[in-house]
């Protein structure tokens, strides 16, 4: 998959995503090293805590089904600014792909790309254990 492929799939499941709490719709695409890719949406619970990002619902799609060999993740919102993983996102990224590639977009479909070593400097792994 290009990289505009994956990105237009992370668009197209802003779709999906069930957030009628904040409006904030958050699809995602996670491309994995044998090319396979996984797609997630947020899904908020009325206990505004419980809700599950959309990186997460990719990441926890692809463990489940065996892949954990990320190589990078497209993650597309509507606002203005580009849509980066929060906190807890980038943690779970750390666990499995401390070396991946961030593509987040904006509203307008544009782009910046991070790496996950820039957006969580120092990253707790299980090697600090
Ligand atoms: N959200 C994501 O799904 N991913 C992000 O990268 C940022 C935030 C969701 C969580 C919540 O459903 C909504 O966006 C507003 O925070």
């Amino acid at each position: 998959m290009t990289r505009q492929e994956l990105c237009q799939a992370a668009v197209h499941m802003m779709e999906r995503a069930y957030a009628p709490y904040s409006r904030f719709p958050v699809g995602a695409a996670l491309e994995c090293a044998d090319g396979t890719v996984f797609t997630g949406c947020n899904v908020e619970n009325a206990a505004y805590g419980d809700t599950i990002c959309a990186e997460r619902t990719a990441i926890c799609k692809a463990v489940s089904e065996g892949h954990r060999d990320f190589v990078r993740i497209a993650i597309a919102g509507k606002g203005d600014d580009f849509c980066v993983p929060c906190g807890t996102c980038r943690q779970v990224m750390q666990e499995f792909a401390p070396d991946m590639e961030i593509i987040c977009l904006n509203g307008a479909g544009e782009s910046r790309t991070f790496s996950l070593r820039e957006l969580l400097p120092f990253g707790f792994d299980s090697r600090r254990l």
